[in-house]
């Protein structure tokens, strides 16, 4: 059983790393590396451990807030973000973000002996290495960590290694590497040594399997303080004329398509209607976003909406940028988009609307010869899962049935298919595991098809 175990998530390493052109997985959820009981070393378990009792702050080893971070890879680049809470308990907690470029290394093996080739199941030749983007990478500090920030560079050029048992902890698929820091307060270094901080985590795929998404009017939830929602899109300008006078604008027709595609390019498309206005009024836009590692967040909800206080956690978001030939259409007029507006990137994510903590996003725009005006985007999203074949028709029917509608044949038909119906949303935990298997499972079989 284990050696299946590690079969499968072997091949997993081959789908994510090997393919470019179509991924089969784009967003990954981040875990503490556990220690293998058996193969692992005596020492670690935590996500972040600095190497070094004397920082600021005062604790050493960190681990994620909801258990997991967020990782983003394509291109041959890996985001790891989210917030990282002190393992002692204290309120010093840390955002993190950091950007990886491939490259190429040497394994560097903590595991006992026995747990790589040919003992055991871990090949280190299978592995692939980043170099960490100093530029893109830093922790930000909060609680007695306030205004503190942590540069990361390459410790002694040793770059992030990933793969199967390359967490250096236990036998899962994951990543670990050793970097230098230094404390900064504004531009000044308050603190540095030659110590390590070490990154030990799973990497578990956690994707839309689809990869594509309904999108819908984002609505306000005014209990963590969400206002004007009820829209998908609001224009807020003094010259309305290019929209017909309408602000506020709704998708109709379930059009509301977003579409993240293989070279991670995220693509909003749909038909609108004015929100509460004349319905036979449209107005159809196709968005193209980019992905980017990096960037200041929009906080549009009060600030008790978000951690510590709050559930939603931005440094979760995934990042993305206005691409060209981004355009919304009006009366047979084209209204060109061209870029963020205050500099606001689309914010993919939990909460990442403004409006709700739904999964969802918002970003603010900017149109040719809009001067300051501005095109609001705040929409919810939902996996789309495509649908089962319809179920051939049985002589016995083991579920309720009904008669069919009047002209048809005097046959019965199934009114539910025997298997559960997708849940809406996109709760990271709830679909990880299936997607693990269903990753697995779809590999196998490729594997036998060659
Ligand atoms: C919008 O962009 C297209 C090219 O993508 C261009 O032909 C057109 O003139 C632009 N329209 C405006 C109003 O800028």
């Amino acid at each position: 059983m284990k050696n299946l175990h590690v079969l499968l998530l072997a091949l997993l390493v081959g789908s994510v790393f090997s393919q470019t052109a179509s991924n089969t997985c784009i967003f990954f959820n981040v875990y503490s590396a556990a220690l293998d009981p058996t193969y692992g070393p005596s020492t670690g378990g935590n996500a972040i451990t600095f190497d070094d009792p004397n920082i600021p702050g005062g604790s050493a080893t960190y681990n994620f807030v909801y258990g997991f971070q967020a990782a983003t890879i394509a291109g041959g680049t890996i985001v790891i973000s989210g917030t990282l809470v002190p393992t002692n308990g204290n309120a010093n907690t840390l955002d993190v973000r950091m950007t990886f470029r491939a490259t190429t290394g040497t394994p560097k093996r903590e595991l006992q002996d026995a747990a790589y080739v040919p003992t055991g199941t871990i090949d280190p030749s299978t592995w692939t290495y980043y170099a960490i983007d100093p530029a893109n990478s830093y922790m930000i500090g909060h609680g007695d960590l306030e205004g503190y920030t942590v540069d990361l560079t390459a410790f002694d050029g040793m770059p992030l290694q990933v793969g199967t048992g390359a967490n250096g902890k236990n036998l899962n698929f994951g990543a670990s590497g050793w970097f230098s820091f230094a404390f900064r307060q504004g531009n000044v270094v308050v603190y540095t040594s030659d110590k390590v901080v070490d990154i030990n985590v799973d990497i578990a795929c956690n994707d839309c399997d689809s990869h594509q998404y309904r999108a819908t009017d984002a609505n306000a939830d005014t209990s963590i303080g969400g206002v004007k929602g009820g829209q998908a899109l609001f224009i807020t300008s003094n010259d309305l004329t290019p929209f017909g006078g309408f602000d506020r604008w709704s998708f109709v027709d379930n059009s509301g398509l977003v579409t993240i595609e293989a070279n991670n390019n995220l693509v909003l498309q749909g038909n609108f209607a004015p929100t509460g206005g004349d319905q036979s009024v449209r107005m159809s836009c196709y968005i193209n976003f980019y992905w980017i590692a990096s960037s200041e967040l929009k906080k549009e909800l009060p600030a008790d909406a978000y951690l510590p206080n709050g559930k939603i956690d931005p440094n979760l978001w995934k990042l993305y940028r206005v691409n060209t030939g981004s355009y919304c259409t009006y009366n047979g007029n084209q209204i060109n988009i061209t870029g963020n507006a205050m500099d606001m990137p689309l914010q993919l994510g939990n909460g990442g609307n403004g409006k709700n903590a739904n999964f969802g996003m918002g970003v603010w725009m900017t149109y040719a010869n809009g001067g300051d005006s501005v095109i609001d985007i705040n929409v919810d999203l939902t996996c789309i899962i495509p649908d089962t074949p319809t179920p051939t028709p049985t002589e016995s029917c083991t579920w309720t049935c009904v008669p069919n509608a009047p002209t048809a044949t005097p046959t019965v038909t199934p009114t539910a298919t025997p298997t559960a119906t997708p849940v809406a949303g996109n709760s990271a935990g709830s679909i990880e595991i299936s997607k693990i298997l269903v990753a697995g499972l779809s590999l196998l079989a490729l594997v036998f098809v060659r």
